[in-house]
């Protein structure tokens, strides 16, 4: 029976300053779906590789809800046993769900032969997305699917803008070994923002897309600033204050949470002094006994999900 497996980027999402609207893809960190067809139309996650917590109920888990819902629309009689291959731990606040949930999208379209556009897969990634983080929130699995910088300029209907990527700067990343669920950190954000606060959002916002096109480093510098989600989700992630001076101390152009958290970023300049603040920062989590994961990577452009041969 045929056989198809596809790669899902993980991406940093909201990226300061764009709560819900911002996201960009990492090169080499993702998931990989695994999709073998069967002779009767069932959906069956048969696997998951590298976590522990996540459910094998096709109604519960995000690359079955994804296949059914694909499944229904096209009105196909395809049936698939599911490999899932996490890897990343989910609750990272990498978009964990959205690449699984891309990652599904993208090889149960391939195993039918491939009816639909890249561009209509999105609608049912987000039906993953609802499942796993109770919000339809596309700035994790537009970057993941489309690759690159993504802005989520309107919902309804859905329009996503591609960004330029800040090519060559170093992104450091460090993953605290605490939990947080995106619902619950969603849960701890105001209903409504002041509009001091989103005056300063708007304009730091505006002034990202002018750092981005102009290369204007200096400018990105100042304007990563997040006056919505890291004031009120900062509690949830150990010591984020000092690993924050840690970092803007040490050369880096920002510090901060990725998604909802608990992973947080730093992009750099230069390799050495990016390999020095992830360092400063493992120390500093090491010595109050906190386990994380660290990585660092040259930034570039991502392609997004694909079909692995
Ligand atoms: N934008 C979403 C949030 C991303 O911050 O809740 C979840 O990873």
């Amino acid at each position: 029976m045929k056989s198809v497996k596809a790669f899902a980027p993980a991406s940093y999402s909201n990226l300061s300053v764009g709560f819900d609207i911002l996201g960009m893809a990492l090169t080499s960190l993702g998931d990989i779906v695994e999709l073998t067809q069967r002779e009767d139309s069932s959906i069956v996650i048969t696997q998951i590789n590298g976590a522990d917590n996540l459910s094998l109920d096709t109604d519960k888990n995000c690359c079955g809800i994804v296949i059914q819902k694909m499944q229904e629309t096209l009105d196909s009689s395809v049936g698939c046993n599911i490999i899932i291959h996490k890897g990343f731990k989910p609750g990272s606040g990498l978009g964990s769900s959205s690449a699984s949930s891309v990652g599904a999208a993208v090889a149960y379209n391939e195993l039918l032969g491939n009816p639909l556009e890249k561009e209509d897969l999105i609608d049912f990634a987000l039906e993953g997305e609802l499942v796993a983080c109770g919000a339809k929130h596309a700035d994790n699995v537009a970057p993941s699917l489309f690759g690159g910088l993504v802005m989520v300029r309107s919902y309804d209907p859905l329009d996503i803008l591609a960004l330029p990527v800040p090519e060559g700067l170093y992104a450091v990343t460090v993953f605290p070994d605490v939990v947080v669920k995106t619902e619950a950190s969603r849960k701890l954000l105001p209903e409504k923002i002041g509009m001091s606060d989103l005056t300063k959002q708007v304009a730091n916002m505006a002034a990202f897309v002018k750092a981005l096109y102009e290369e204007d480093y200096d400018l990105f510098s100042n304007c990563l600033n997040d006056h919505v989600a890291e004031p009120y989700r900062k509690s949830l992630i150990p010591h984020f204050d000092t690993m924050k001076s840690i970092a803007l101390d040490n050369g880096a152009l920002n510090f901060g949470i990725s998604g909802s958290g608990p992973t947080v970023f730093s992009l750099v300049k230069d390799e050495t002094e990016a390999e020095d603040i992830r360092t400063r920062i493992e120390q500093l989590l090491r010595e109050n006994d906190i386990a994380c994961n660290s990585f660092i990577e040259k930034l570039s452009y991502s392609e997004g999900a694909y079909i692995m041969t």
